[in-house]
């Protein structure tokens, strides 16, 4: 993975700094954005996230890299006790200003001041390929989810099917910087795409998962590949 030869990737030892500057920066249009780009398929998709990972009212959540808190207010319907963690503190104050009921932690979900066994679920939306170490997030989930809890994780992904990955390729490296240039901010919304890169594919990112104690892995594709759900249970001991 050549991250330093793709223009719009920040230097890897600036990658924290640069992705906190560009979501404070994009904030204020980021829902906006989120429903055009994918023609709101983004909430059907969260939707089926937050079913899989059967909240109950006595559920600990914790949304890691919430943004404005789309998963975090599905998650708070079923009446579960809500942490949204995210280093942004503008996207933290888009979910303050939506009222959706839960803590803003702004933290790194590399470092997560939280005790052991905190949360019984874990949710992150279109984050992972945001994190600098995706491994260290994963060991973290594993610190501060109690033993048998969900992981329930989307993000982005690319079809298989050669039609349909040019057209989503055309969409998504094309359509949507010239959307996010027009809307937002041009430099992120060429980032975002480009930071696919970041992504293991699925063979590594389950090594990943069952080396730091997941099992009952599963990945779901969404929408022909256009977008993926990992899910996983923390196992009961490791
Ligand atoms: C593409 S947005 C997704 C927001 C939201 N989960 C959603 O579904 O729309 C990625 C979010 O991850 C956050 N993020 C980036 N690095 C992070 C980190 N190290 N720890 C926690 N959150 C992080 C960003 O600030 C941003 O709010």
């Amino acid at each position: 993975m050549d991250v330093t030869a793709r223009k719009s990737l920040p230097d890897p030892a600036n990658k924290a700094a640069f992705v906190e500057a560009m979501f404070d920066r994009i904030a204020p249009r980021y829902d906006l954005l989120n429903r055009i780009c994918t023609f709101n398929l983004d909430q059907r998709w969260r939707r089926r996230a937050v079913k899989l990972a059967e909240i109950k009212r006595h559920d600990t959540v914790l949304d890691l890299g919430c943004g404005t808190g789309d998963l975090a207010e599905m998650a708070a319907a079923s009446g579960a006790r809500v942490i949204g963690v995210d280093p942004s503190a503008g996207m933290l104050s888009g979910m303050k200003l939506r009222g959706i009921d839960a803590r803003a932690l702004r933290a790194d979900a590399g470092c997560l001041p939280l005790p052991d066994n905190t949360a019984s679920v874990v949710l992150s939306g279109f984050a992972l390929r945001n994190f600098v170490s995706i491994e260290s997030v994963f060991a973290e989930i594993t610190r501060v989810l109690a033993p048998g809890g969900r992981i329930v994780i989307i993000e982005v992904d690319e079809p298989t099917f050669p039609p349909l990955r040019w057209l989503h390729d055309f969409h998504f490296r094309r359509i949507v910087p010239a959307i996010g240039r027009m809307v937002s901010d041009a430099e992120a919304y060429r980032y975002l795409p480009e930071s696919t890169v970041y992504l293991p594919n699925p063979r590594e990112m389950k090594t990943l998962m069952e080396r730091v104690g997941w099992s009952d892995i599963r990945r779901i594709p969404l929408f022909g590949g256009v977008a993926q759900i990992l899910f996983a249970r923390r196992q009961q001991s490791i």
